[in-house]
């Protein structure tokens, strides 16, 4: 029995879902844990198989994606009927993903926003990059040129793979212990770093501390390759055909093998948590004493 993943048997995109389920759901994926459905399968059409090819990506992005504000597709190459099949597809993926999350959690909906859905289509294996960008390594999702200023990032992802492999993840300990472990190593930002670093245009906004301690915490988890082979963990084959949900930036997880997968990004105010106190935010705020916002 997983302690990390807790299972559902969903089988609609709009389940109707009553206030025990809601409460579950919620209790845990606030408490980082996974929320695996297992009988969720995001459907493609017939014609839609031919996108479940790594040929569709322009070569320099990792992903294509579709960004919901501007209606427009990146990362893609092909002629414009092609170009125009894939972004419904990456369209339905995230319409649905939201549908998804508003029937499962109604209390979040005033206080999400979708940002982008990718389409993934490398195997997880082959994908070369700089230690700090290797995924295949334990972390918690915070982007350099993106802060989030305590805004959650819950993910939610499918498994397409058409010939049945498994997408494979380490899912590791839960926040508390992770943050308790590394805050003590986490050097506090530099006064003035912030407004430099935005001015410098390495940020989109302004860096919080609230940023800076989570971007600190994903890089020295990466960092530390004895965390990486010791830490408690345990691995999981998420099936194809299935859908699975996280607080990605709480969730420790690694993947490990795999291909074909969706994956939309969606933007949660600390407001809409049911249980704030249990978030990242609260946490690292406890460990240094003081608001981080
Ligand atoms: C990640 O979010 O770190 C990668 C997830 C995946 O590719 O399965
Ligand atoms: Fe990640």
């Amino acid at each position: 029995m997983s302690r990390q993943i807790v299972s559902l048997e969903l089988n609609r995109w709009q389940p109707a879902a009553d206030a025990p389920t809601t409460q579950q759901v919620a209790d845990a994926l606030e408490a980082g844990q996974v929320l695996y459905l297992p009988r969720l399968a995001f459907q493609l059409r017939g014609e839609e198989q031919r996108f479940l090819d790594p040929r569709w990506s322009d070569g320099r992005a990792k992903n294509i994606s579709h960004d919901p504000a501007t209606g427009t597709l990146k990362g893609a190459r092909g002629n414009r009927a092609d170009l125009e099949d894939l972004q419904a597809m990456v369209a339905r993926f995230h319409r649905q993903s939201l549908g998804l999350v508003g029937a499962l959690l109604p209390h979040y909906l005033p206080h999400l926003h979708g940002a982008r859905a990718s389409l993934r289509t490398m195997a997880v294996a082959r994908r070369k990059t700089s230690w700090r960008k290797d995924d295949s390594r334990l972390h918690v999702d915070a982007f350099p040129s993106r802060p989030t200023h305590g805004e959650r990032i819950l993910r939610v992802f499918a498994n397409v793979n058409p010939r049945g492999a498994e997408r494979v993840w380490r899912v590791g300990e839960a926040f508390p212990q992770l943050a308790e472990r590394f805050f003590p190593r986490l050097k506090a930002p530099l006064p003035g770093s912030a407004a430099l670093l935005a001015l410098l245009g390495i940020t989109k906004t302004r860096r919080s501390p609230y940023d800076h301690y989570m971007l600190h915490l994903h890089d020295a988890m990466k960092a530390d390759l004895k965390y990486q082979r010791e830490a408690p963990q345990e691995r999981f084959g998420f099936a194809a055909g299935s859908v699975w949900l996280c607080f990605s930036d709480q969730t420790s997880h690694a993947a490990m093998s795999g291909q074909h997968m969706f994956e939309q990004t969606v933007h949660l105010a600390v407001p809409g948590l049911y249980d704030a106190s249990r978030g990242p935010l609260a946490i690292l705020e406890r460990l240094a004493g003081r608001k981080l916002i």
